[in-house]
C-alpha cells in the first residue's frame, strides 16, 4: 500500500517527540498502528507520519490519505493472482468445522492487507465460519463478525480464541475422558461408563421423530454421552472447542448424504466410530487452536455478533467489510445445518425464516415466493445500516456469484452495485475469480458455480 516508509524513531523525531512517546501513544491506542515489515518492526508511511506530526500539534488524529489517492490503493488489486489455485487453505483453525461457500483464507488475507492497516477493524457482515475474522486477528486487526445462523457464531468463536493454559488442560481432560469411553466402549468391559452389550447413555437427545429417520442408534448414543460429557467443561471458551469438534462430526455420522444436499442416505455407523471420530476431530482442533495462542494477541479484539442483518444490529465503526454474502437460490444453511442446530440445542425456525436467499424461499410455489427485487430490497436495507458504520472514503468488499431464477440468469454483483450507488457508495471494481475444480459449489438449480467476482464498493466519492 505504501512507497516510502519511515520507522518509529524517524517518526517521533519528526513530529518532534520521544521514541517512547510515540510507543505510548500506540499503546494507547490514541493514533493507530501502522503495518509492520518482515522482521515485525513498525514501517510508516509519509502520510502517516504527517498525521503523528499533526497529532503532536493538535492532540487530535485525522485519517492520514495515501499520497497515491484511493485509485491506487484499487489498481495494486489487480498484481495479485486471484484464482489461488494452488493455495493451502486449511492452515491454523481455517480447517475446524465444515462450512458451505466458505471461502478461502487468501482472498480476505489479500484485501485486508491491501485495503486497511494495523490497528484498524475489519467486518465481515456475514461471518459464516469466521474466515475473514481469524485472517484479520493473525494480520492484527480488530474483527466484528455477524451472522444469522447460531451456528456461524459458535464456530467462528471457537476458530478465533486462543485458549489459556488452564482451557486447554480442561479440554485436555475431557479428551482423555472419552478416550476411556471409546476403550471401554471397544472393550465391553462393562465399568462405570458402559455396561452390558448395548450402550444407552442418560444424556439429552433430539426428539426421536429426528433421531429415528436421521441416525443409526449406536451414534445417538454416543452423541448424547459426549454432548452430557462437554456440558461439565467448567470454562465457556473450551466448552465451545469441544461443542464446534462435536458439530463438525454430525453429518458423518448421520444419514444426512453430505454438508451440502440435506437427504437420507443409508450409511454404516457403527458403535465406537463416533466416539473416535470425535476424539480425532477434538485433538486436531485443540493443535491448531494451540497454534493460535503464539499469533493473536489479546490487544486485538474480536467481536461475534448473532443477529439477522435485517434487524440493523448496533455495532461499533469500522474499516474495510470483507465478506461474502448469501446471494439468491444459492444455499439453504437452515437445511444443511438442521441437525447439527438441533442436536446443539438451537432454534433453527428462526434462523430458517431470518436467512436471506436460500432456496426455500426462491424455489417457493406460492405468492410469498422472493424474486431479484426481493433481494435488491434487502441489500438496499443492509447497505443503509451500513454506510454511517463504514468510515469516509473506506470500502466494502463483497465476494459474490450469479444466480438462476426462474431460467435467468441474474448478475449479483451488478444488481448489488446498482442498489449501492443512490446510497453513495461508489462501485470502484469487479475483481473475476475461478473457483477451483475441487471447491466448486453444488447448487440444484444451477450446478457447479465456476467463478464469482469480487465487488468493491467505496463508501464516499
Ligand atoms: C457465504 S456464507 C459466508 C461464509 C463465510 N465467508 C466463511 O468463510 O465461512 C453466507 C452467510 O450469510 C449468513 N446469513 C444469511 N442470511 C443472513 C441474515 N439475514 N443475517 C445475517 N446473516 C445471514 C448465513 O448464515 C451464512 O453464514
Amino acid at each position: 500500500m505504501h512507497n516510502e516508509t519511515l520507522t518509529t524513531s524517524e517518526v517521533a523525531s519528526l513530529a518532534g517527540v520521544h521514541r517512547d512517546t510515540l510507543l505510548r501513544w500506540l499503546r494507547e491506542k490514541a493514533i493507530p498502528e501502522p503495518s509492520r515489515d518482515h522482521r515485525g518492526w513498525r514501517v510508516f508511511t509519509s502520510a502517516e507520519a504527517v498525521a503523528v506530526s499533526r497529532f503532536a500539534e493538535t492532540g487530535s488524529w485525522e485519517q492520514p490519505i495515501s499520497p497515491n489517492g484511493p485509485d491506487h490503493d484499487i489498481a495494486k488489486l489487480h498484481n495479485i493472482d486471484w484464482n489461488f489455485e494452488s493455495a493451502k487453505t486449511r492452515y491454523l483453525t481455517h480447517g475446524m468445522h465444515p462450512y458451505p461457500a466458505k471461502f478461502i483464507p487468501q482472498i480476505p488475507n489479500a484485501l485486508i492487507q491491501e485495503l486497511s492497516s494495523v490497528g484498524e477493524t475489519v467486518a465481515d457482515i456475514f461471518c459464516g465460519s469466521g474466515t475473514t475474522l481469524l485472517e484479520a486477528l493473525q494480520l492484527k486487526r480488530n474483527a466484528i463478525g455477524i451472522d444469522a445462523n447460531p451456528l456461524a457464531c459458535l464456530v467462528s468463536g471457537a476458530k478465533t480464541k486462543a485458549l489459556s493454559n488452564v482451557e486447554l488442560e480442561e479440554v485436555g481432560e475431557h479428551l482423555e475422558l472419552c478416550k476411556r469411553l471409546l476403550s471401554s466402549l471397544q472393550a465391553d468391559t462393562g465399568d462405570m461408563f458402559f455396561s452390558g452389550e448395548i450402550f444407552q447413555s442418560e444424556g439429552w437427545r433430539p426428539d426421536a421423530k429426528v433421531t429415528d429417520f436421521w441416525f443409526f442408534p449406536e451414534a445417538v448414543e454416543e452423541l448424547a454421552e459426549i454432548l452430557l460429557q462437554i456440558r461439565k467443561i467448567k470454562s465457556k471458551n473450551a466448552r465451545n472447542l469441544c461443542l464446534s469438534a462435536f458439530s463438525a462430526i454430525i453429518v458423518t455420522v448421520s444419514k444426512q448424504d453430505s454438508d451440502t444436499r440435506y437427504v437420507r442416505r443409508e450409511k454404516k455407523v457403527s458403535a465406537g466410530s463416533t466416539l473416535s471420530r470425535y476424539i480425532s476431530q477434538l485433538a486436531s482442533a485443540m493443535g491448531a487452536v494451540l497454534e493460535l495462542g503464539d499469533l493473536i494477541e489479546d490487544r486485538f479484539n474480536c467481536e461475534i455478533i448473532h443477529s439477522n442483518i435485517l434487524e440493523a444490529p448496533e455495532t461499533d465503526e469500522f474499516d474495510l467489510v470483507v465478506s461474502s454474502p448469501p446471494y439468491p437460490n444459492a444455499y439453504s444453511y437452515h437445511l444443511y445445518h438442521r441437525l447439527r442446530l438441533i442436536w446443539l440445542g438451537f432454534d433453527d425456525q428462526v434462523f430458517k425464516q431470518a436467512e436471506i436467499g436460500s432456496h426455500r424461499k426462491y424455489s417457493s410455489k406460492g405468492k410469498n415466493k422472493a424474486t431479484s427485487e426481493t433481494f435488491a430490497n434487502e441489500f438496499s436495507k443492509i447497505l443503509m445500516w451500513l454506510k454511517p458504520k463504514l468510515a469516509q472514503g473506506r470500502y466494502a468488499c463483497l465476494v459474490v456469484g450469479d444466480s438462476t431464477l426462474d431460467g435467468k440468469r441474474i448478475d449479483n454483483a451488478q444488481l448489488i452495485s446498482e442498489v449501492a450507488k443512490p446510497l453513495g457508495f461508489v462501485d470502484v471494481d469487479r475483481i473475476e475469480r475461478q473457483i477451483a475444480p475441487t471447491r466448486k459449489a453444488f447448487n440444484p438449480k444451477i450446478g457447479k458455480i465456476k467463478s464469482e467476482k469480487i465487488l468493491i464498493l467505496r463508501n464516499g466519492g
